[in-house]
């Protein structure tokens, strides 16, 4: 008898074998796009650090939506750029009805109507000049419970602008009740929540301070979750639920897959993950330089995503991967 006898790798000769036996699929369905829509530009502007992303103007990203869109991306999550004069203590522009963000919600809802499931960064770090996710006490500290009545209001403002879905991001304790309570007293009972359930303190996020022309200085240390912690994200998880998160998301992505799994086993929910600005930078970098091949790079990262768990994956590839996917299948 000849040794060995079995042979893992007959499953891995052709592409049609490997094709009939892959696990996991990406399909465009499962993925989200997010973008960027500036204040007072007419055209896009390039963010350096996040090549061939760009901060939107408002025709720009009606554009991007429709491509989305066609390309049978699910939904679109959008974060606004707002001019750098009106960012204050408390984040005027966010409650604001013609705030850019709200504007960007209304633009993309009358171009593609629900053919998109839009969503809107719940969050006050864009629109801060101090560019924190909350409001600052007098000693310069994040105020958990002022800040929910600030994401009380802007909750309400994103969903009259259009919004189908809110991504709280600012982990601020108790903020996804807080947030549900007060889009139901205002009649918006059908608007969901996205719970960033675990989110930990990146540096991964540095491209994305660009692409919002974060004021920050200081870190967010004292509000998301410290990197070496597991367990945590399983409690998060249990009080997101519990205060009405319809879906739930774990960020990043890549440094945190064993995160995603563990949530993804637990979830009563659907699960995303987001492959956020620094992941997608290290990618496009190393390819510029030739270093790894761009395009097998994007698609084994997003699989990963799948296989950990994730049944939708926020990632600034949406269109193009979606695009790819199609255009194989
Ligand atoms: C907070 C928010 C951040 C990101 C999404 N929402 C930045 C942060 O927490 O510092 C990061 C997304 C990315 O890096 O792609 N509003």
């Amino acid at each position: 008898m000849s040794f060995p006898q079995v042979r893992p790798r007959r499953l891995r000769t052709t592409p049609a074998m490997r094709r009939m036996v892959a696990e996991h699929r990406l399909h465009p369905a499962n993925l989200i796009l997010p973008a960027f829509v500036r204040e007072d530009v007419d055209e896009p502007v390039p963010i350096g650090s996040m090549p061939g992303v760009v901060q939107h103007s408002v025709d720009s990203l009606r554009k991007a939506a429709v491509e989305a869109a066609d390309a049978g991306v699910s939904g679109i999550m959008l974060f606004g750029v707002p001019e750098e004069a009106k960012k204050d203590a408390v984040g005027s522009p966010g409650t604001d009805p013609d705030g850019i963000l709200q504007r960007g919600l209304r633009a993309v809802r009358e171009e593609v109507g629900d053919a998109l499931v839009v969503m809107s960064d719940l969050c006050l770090d864009e629109v801060t000049d101090h560019g924190h996710c909350g409001v600052l006490d007098e000693a310069g500290r994040v105020d958990n419970d002022a800040t929910l009545e600030r994401y009380a209001e802007m909750a309400v403002a994103q969903a009259e602008a259009g919004a189908h879905v809110l991504g709280p991001s600012g982990m601020m304790d108790g903020q996804v009740g807080h947030a549900r309570r007060a889009l139901d007293a205002a009649g918006h009972q059908d608007v969901a929540l996205m719970a960033y359930t675990a989110k930990y303190a990146s540096a991964f996020y540095g491209p994305f301070r660009e692409a919002v022309n974060s004021s920050l200085k200081g870190d967010r240390k004292t509000y998301q979750q410290d990197p070496p912690n597991a367990r945590e994200a399983l409690r998060e998880l249990e009080l997101d639920v519990a205060e009405g998160a319809d879906l739930v998301m774990v960020k990043p992505g890549l440094p945190y897959l064993d995160i995603l799994r563990a949530v993804a086993d637990a979830s009563p929910v659907p699960v995303a993950a987001y492959q956020i600005s620094g992941e997608y930078a290290m990618v496009e970098a190393a390819a510029e330089r030739g270093w790894i091949d761009r395009e097998r790079a994007i698609d084994e990262t997003l699989t990963a995503f799948v296989r950990a768990g994730a049944g939708l994956v926020l990632t600034y590839w949406a269109t193009e991967h979606a695009r790819r996917l199609r255009a194989a299948a």
